[in-house]
């Protein structure tokens, strides 16, 4: 997949802020939204453009969680962890969401439709246990619930 990525979007991105002290982290949003993720060959070309090494980036990037270094699926499913939606049953909502969609936390599935994120609190204690798909939220989850989310989603997608 890596080996198809067009670059020129990007060339325009750097063109802008290369040079700009103290953009790395305004090119890396812009990477993301040209590319969904941080693709290899994009991390090279803004080292090459501004100088900073790639094990840099890399570190910048990771340090931030908005950033991602592999591709994810159309419906990136962020199920919370905190304390409140883990009282509240999100263990039951990750085994339902591990055996509907056969993909642990990180993982995408292999039609390329989802990929499962566990993350601390999304600041909607009290709609636990709560996840989200893209921007979408959705809370007060039980697993039949979270299995009419799926079914839907994936209905919607065809
Ligand atoms: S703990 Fe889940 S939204 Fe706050």
């Amino acid at each position: 997949m890596n080996d198809n990525i067009d670059l020129s979007p990007l060339c325009g991105v750097l063109d802008e802020y290369a040079a700009v002290k103290g953009s790395l982290i305004t090119i890396l949003q812009h990477t993301q939204d040209i590319y969904g993720y941080l693709p290899k060959e994009a991390i090279e070309l803004i080292s090459e453009h501004t100088g900073i090494a790639t094990s840099e980036i890399m570190g910048v990037g990771t340090f931030y969680t908005q950033f991602r270094f592999e591709p994810v699926g159309k419906y990136l499913i962020m199920l919370c962890q905190g304390t409140a939606c883990h009282v509240n049953g999100s263990e039951l909502i990750l085994q339902t969401i591990k055996d509907e969609l056969g993909i642990d936390d990180g993982q995408t599935t292999e039609d390329g439709l989802f990929s499962l994120k566990c993350v601390a609190c999304l600041g909607c204690c009290s709609l636990s246990p709560v996840m989200m798909v893209n921007e979408d939220t959705y809370g007060s989850l039980t697993p039949d619930k979270t299995k009419k989310i799926l079914k839907e989603l994936r209905e919607a997608a065809v």
